[in-house]
């Protein structure tokens, strides 16, 4: 691997960006559809409909139909390029052949097209029908990182303003909830303080459980280019080895489920190496243990159970590796930025693993400058924007309030112009207690919306009965393994067949017009809401008229306003290539908590989401995963994505050349581990857990190697659901599963 590196390097970024099965990245036929022609009727700005990075994507019309997508070069989070994803946006919107066109209704157990009036007022009886005879606690939605801020925004009124219920819950718990629960912890606020231009500030990238060359592309793209220069090294910690590896100075092949020891193992060094800004630590933080208030002698003997020696036990690295790592990222020469994502959200212990990698910053004092800062990696486009930031979730009310706080809740109803006591102050379920809920038939109502949990759930076996039972509605674009659960399906208008904004990852805000006509009945989903809420009798708070989706905006903008995360005007981001929030008297915030960036900051740092303005260090116990491998179930099972494809696959199993690039799942096996038990690539293996089985090929070197002992299988096929052998085990603060790490076992099928 090492020796391509050079090689790797030398070749262009977005050549790189583009690796994709079978797909030639000069090849243009891509980008655009069959009828394209040179001339198009207009170009619209829109970021892209796939992951958190948020590009820029110029869509050309024409007659009604988009023609083809670039890459926009004037938006600086891509500067003019797209990931084969982004660049197959114009494919996607023609691949219209098994659209969602007509509404559905299901009759003597078989779904049959009707008409809207049909099947909105289903919805509406039907949830008025519970919500009064079982009260509001008897419903739900479950939305979306992929909903668009508005959209978020009505949800989140329509239940907790209207029906008086948190059961409003988003599938970004699946994703972010545990960075969202670290940056709490430690900041007192959520969402990073860094932005994408610490790329190319930063001396020093430490990558932990992130594979950003198939997830985040084009940041990835971003990464290579900075390392061109020879001064900058990169870390990689991971268990699996990725094509990210290509650029990686120091490979640390850790354990799964033995992050905590590692980083705890780096603060070590950092301290005993004398690494540490005392001045910084003390001006800036304070430490804890256990919820107790500690100094930093006692953190110092709190981590004497994790020197290098010790936490080379629990991780299996070299303990030269990890010292080595420690002094690279301490180096006080370097600025050092941190990048990860599902590798260390989806574990048990993902808000201890966050926790951990913010120690790493606060004690260097590495943080809130260019280059050196904490950046966690979002995956779905409006996970920020809408889920994190308008709060799609069971505990949360907008701009990131909380229900439990009597003055958040106060707050909103002025906003709202509602009655206090209607939002309850009790969060309900968050997700997977949800989909318990449904399964004991407390809720009898869930409309999903542009989310896929038949195929995203962990354990699914489990919860299949709920979503057979429950009153199911279902939005979407293309039947998904969820519509075949439905009692009524919605067709949805997709990406910029609707207005919208979606929110990215470095609190970019961004705007996108309609474009072209949804194909057949496709309607956006914001107009389902508003119909839906109507029809239960709460139009009075819905009396949006002209322009919903920027009387929605300037509403919801409204509640953002002094809190931190203030937006701009509407017609700021038609404008502009996004804005980074806080946005106040019309500059946006490239770093927060500090001056003169943030508005919010006097003079130098303040962590103001924190009453004395300090962050937390805090001492965090390496717990392990929910379930070890053992003599029963020797394998640890990890999942997670291709560059082709977008999560479930909804949308990019219907673009050709995606599907043909990787049509089929796989299991990933270390050659070890294959040799022992005689399997060879292409042979059917059958995965089994305590929970499920399934049967797919096995893969031996490739684009993706565990470690011996490791599994990794990529969720993206309907036809072979891994999420019927992953398992159902939460992070106890965060409440997102586990589904990096579970035991299996292995054999020929
Ligand atoms: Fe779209 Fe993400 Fe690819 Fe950018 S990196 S083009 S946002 S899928
Ligand atoms: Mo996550 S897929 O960014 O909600």
């Amino acid at each position: 691997m090492k020796l391509t590196r050079r090689s790797f390097l030398k070749a262009s970024a977005a050549a790189a960006v583009m690796t994709a099965a079978g797909i030639n990245p000069k090849d243009k036929s891509l980008f655009s559809t069959a009828n394209a022609s040179n001339e198009v009727d207009k170009w619209t700005k829109a970021p892209c409909r796939f992951c958190g990075t948020g590009c820029g994507v110029l869509v050309g019309v024409k007659d009604d139909k988009v023609v083809t997508v670039k890459g926009d070069k004037k938006n600086p989070v891509n500067k003019g390029f797209l990931c084969v994803k982004g660049y197959s946006l114009g494919k996607l919107m023609n691949a219209t052949e098994n659209r969602l066109t007509k509404p559905q209704i299901r009759r003597n157990g078989r779904l049959v097209e009707t008409d809207w009036e049909t099947a909105l007022n289903l919805i509406a009886k039907k949830y008025r029908k519970y919500i009064d005879n079982y009260g509001p606690d008897s419903v739900s939605i479950y939305s979306s990182g992929q909903s668009t801020v508005q959209e978020g925004y009505v949800l989140s009124k329509l239940m907790k303003g209207a029906i008086g219920t948190n059961n409003l819950e988003c599938n970004a718990r699946l994703c972010m909830a545990s960075a969202v629960g670290g940056y709490l912890t430690t900041f007192g606020k959520d969402e990073p303080m860094g932005c994408y231009d610490d790329i190319e500030n930063a001396d020093l990238f430490f990558i932990i459980g992130a594979n950003m060359a198939e997830c985040h592309p084009i940041l990835y793209a971003r990464v290579v280019r900075r390392v061109r220069n020879s001064d900058v090294k990169v870390i990689m910690a991971d268990p699996r080895e990725t094509r990210t590896h290509k650029i990686s100075d120091l490979d640390l092949f850790m354990k799964p489920g033995s992050d905590v020891a590692l980083l705890n193992a780096i603060s070590y060094v950092i301290i005993d190496e004398g690494l540490i800004d005392e001045d910084f630590i003390n001006k800036h933080t304070h430490l804890k243990q256990n919820g107790k208030e500690i100094n930093l002698d006692e953190f110092k003997s709190f981590l004497k159970d994790y020197t290098p020696k010790k936490a080379a036990k629990i991780t299996g690295l070299d303990p030269k590796d990890i010292r080595k790592a420690a002094r690279m990222f301490a180096d006080p020469k370097r600025e050092s930025l941190s990048l990860w994502t599902m590798g260390v959200n989806q574990q048990v212990q993902g808000v201890f693993i966050n926790n951990a990698i913010h120690n790493l910053h606060l004690l260097t004092g590495k943080i809130c400058r260019p280059g050196s800062s904490p950046l966690s990696l979002t995956g779905q486009p409006s996970a920020c924007g809408t889920a994190r930031e308008v709060g799609t979730f069971t505990h949360k009310l907008p701009a990131h309030r909380i229900v439990a706080n009597k003055k958040h809740r106060e707050e909103m109803a002025k906003h709202w112009g509602i009655d206090v006591d209607k939002i309850p102050s009790k969060p309900s379920y968050h997700t997977m207690a949800m989909f318990e809920a449904i399964n004991r038939g407390d809720i009898k109502a869930l409309w999903v919306t542009t989310t896929n949990p038949a195929q995203s759930l962990p354990n699914f076996n489990k919860y299949r009965k709920g979503l057979e039972d429950v009153f199911l509605v279902v939005s979407d674009v293309y039947p998904t393994e969820t519509t075949k659960y439905a009692d009524v399906i919605l067709p949805s208008a997709m990406w910029v067949e609707k207005e919208g904004v979606f929110g990215n990852t470095e609190r970019r805000t961004q705007h996108f017009e309609k474009a072209v006509d949804a194909p057949g009945d496709a309607k956006p989903d914001l107009w389902q809401f508003l119909e839906v809420a109507r029809k239960l009798g709460y139009g009075d708070l819905f009396p949006y008229k002209d322009h919903p989706e920027r009387e929605i905006f300037e509403e919801y903008r409204e509640c953002t306003l002094g809190t931190g995360k203030d937006l701009a005007p509407y017609d700021a981001y038609r404008q502009k290539r996004g804005l980074m929030w806080p946005v106040v008297d019309g500059n946006e915030t490239a770093r927060r908590y500090v001056a003169p960036d943030d508005p919010y900051v006097k003079e130098g740092i303040e962590f103001y989401g924190k009453p004395d303005g300090k962050a937390i260090i805090y001492a965090r116990e390496n717990k392990g995963p929910a379930e070890s491998p053992d003599e029963k179930y020797p394998f640890v099972l990890s999942t997670g994505r291709v560059v082709e494809h977008w999560h479930t696959a909804t949308m990019t199993m219907q673009v050709p050349e995606l599907k043909k690039a990787v049509s089929e799942t796989y299991v990933e096996i270390h050659e070890d581990d294959a040799r022992r038990l005689n399997i060879r690539s292409g042979d059917i293996v059958k995965l089994i857990s305590r929970r499920g089985e399934l049967e797919l090929k096995a893969k031996i070197g490739g684009r993706g190697v565990p470690q011996p002992g490791m599994l990794f299988v990529p969720f993206f096929d309907r036809k072979r659901l891994i999420n019927l052998v992953t398992i159902d085990a939460v992070d106890p603060s965060s409440k997102e599963p586990e589904y990096k790490i579970c035991a299996v076992k292995m054999r020929k099928a």
